[in-house]
């Protein structure tokens, strides 16, 4: 009985899904082979500790005073209710943390910015707003690809902008054809970069600009890691001059204040994008829980947070990059985020060699129970991310101390 039901279900899925396949593709993806690699090593080792740093996330809990902030909040019988595009006081939160953070000033909370349920959230319905049928989003590739989606869900095509190391993992914006251009209207950037963990310049979105206006294109610059950087200051594009004319940026709380499960971030700057934004918005969702903008506030208003999550990561990320190097990788401390990004050897030495990066990845899951994330879009290359549990400071040494030595036990020729 149930099998007549399936059938007729199985035939309704949408073409964007894959049509009448959705669900029955034989193709096993990156993620899911890692998931499988993982499982696999560990029954085959029964106890044995996994050094996850595969994970894209926060390790930590969100920090007390905002949690705090939060349960007061939940009490409040005015912040039951629908949130709608958001509260002034998030928005104004926004506006001040821009300019604190970033020196971006002059950004009109009323019309210039607005919350989203997360900056996927947000991501996803950017392509609503400006997305007909045959018209190019372009994506930076490795990267985060849920722009892309939604602009083929819209019928509109995607041109992928490769990474690479000899360009500083900045996108060639001089190589596209004319045509392509022509047909562009949105770009979407990310820096710093997941996951080359690059970081752009102030010519760089100088160059964007410039590039924008040429070609009257609007800029999507996702700034999910903008606050979590090591050299240099955090960078905002709209802190270049004319960025406001040309695009937004997308903040979010997630990574910058261990937040990713409260799904809180803002979008700021241009105020026909904003406008079009909150359109398409206000037809999916009716806004993220009150109590949880006031906690955001609260966040925003207190940056030292950032700071004591960034040197955290900062520690992790030099004694996992110092460790790559003694073994003959060439791993650099990235400008910011939280991912080393390494390019995989050729084999070890009398075994195994490696054709592509999902190769390498669950090699070292089978073999070491190390997890990382492999990327073959522009050279292959693992993500490894120093957001792995540790049970404090010196549990922390151990975890490192423990990679040192597995990794030391194979013999990498690159
Ligand atoms: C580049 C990038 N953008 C956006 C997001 C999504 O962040 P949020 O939690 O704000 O939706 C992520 C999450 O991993 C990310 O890596």
């Amino acid at each position: 009985m149930t099998t007549e039901k399936e059938s007729y279900i199985q035939s309704l899925y949408a073409e964007r899904l894959g049509g009448g396949k959705f669900g029955k593709e034989q193709k096993v993806y990156k993620f899911e082979k890692i998931k499988r690699a993982k499982r696999a090593a560990l029954a085959a080792h029964p106890g044995a500790e996994l050094i996850d740093f595969g994970v894209g996330e926060p390790d930590e809990m969100a920090y007390p005073d905002v949690v705090h902030a939060l349960q007061r909040e939940a009490e409040k019988p005015e912040n039951r209710g629908y949130a709608d595009n958001g509260i002034q006081e998030f928005k104004d939160a926004a506006a001040r943390y821009l300019w604190k953070i970033y020196g971006v000033g002059g950004i009109d909370p009323d019309i210039e910015v607005l919350h989203g349920i997360g900056s996927k959230s947000v991501l996803a319905m950017i392509p609503a707003v400006f997305i007909n049928p045959g018209d190019i989003t372009l994506m930076t590739v490795p990267g985060y690809p849920i722009m892309a989606t939604h602009t083929r869900w819209y019928g509109g095509d995607v041109v992928n902008l490769p990474l690479r190391e000899e360009n500083l993992f900045l996108p060639d914006l001089d190589s596209l054809a004319p045509d392509v251009k022509k047909r562009t209207k949105l770009l979407y950037i990310n820096y710093p970069n997941n996951p080359t963990g690059a970081g752009a310049t102030n010519s760089f979105f100088e160059k964007v600009v410039r590039f924008a206006k040429e070609n009257s294109i609007v800029v999507v610059h996702d700034a999910a890691y903008a606050a979590l950087t090591y050299s240099s200051k955090p960078l905002s594009f709209l802190a270049v001059p004319g960025a406001k004319d040309v695009g937004v940026e997308i903040h979010s709380l997630s990574k910058a204040f261990n937040m990713t499960g409260w799904r809180l971030a803002f979008v700021a700057g241009n105020n026909k994008v904003i406008a079009g934004f909150g359109n398409v918005k206000d037809n999916y969702d009716s806004g993220q829980f009150k109590a949880i903008q006031k906690a955001g506030v609260y966040a925003l208003d207190h940056p030292e947070i950032t700071n004591e999550i960034t040197a955290k990561y900062e520690r992790r990320l030099r004694a996992m990059s110092s460790a790559l190097t003694e073994l003959g990788f060439n791993s650099k401390m990235p400008a910011g985020t939280f991912y080393l990004y390494v390019k995989i050897p050729k084999g070890v030495k009398n075994g195994r060699t490696f054709s592509d990066a999902e190769e390498f990845s669950e090699f070292l899951i089978t073999e070491k129970l190390i997890s990382t994330v492999p990327w073959d879009d522009a050279g292959s290359y693992v993500r490894l991310s120093a957001t792995f549990e540790s049970k404090g400071k010196a549990d922390e040494q151990r975890v490192l101390e423990e990679f040192r030595k597995r990794m030391g036990e194979l013999q990498f020729e690159f």
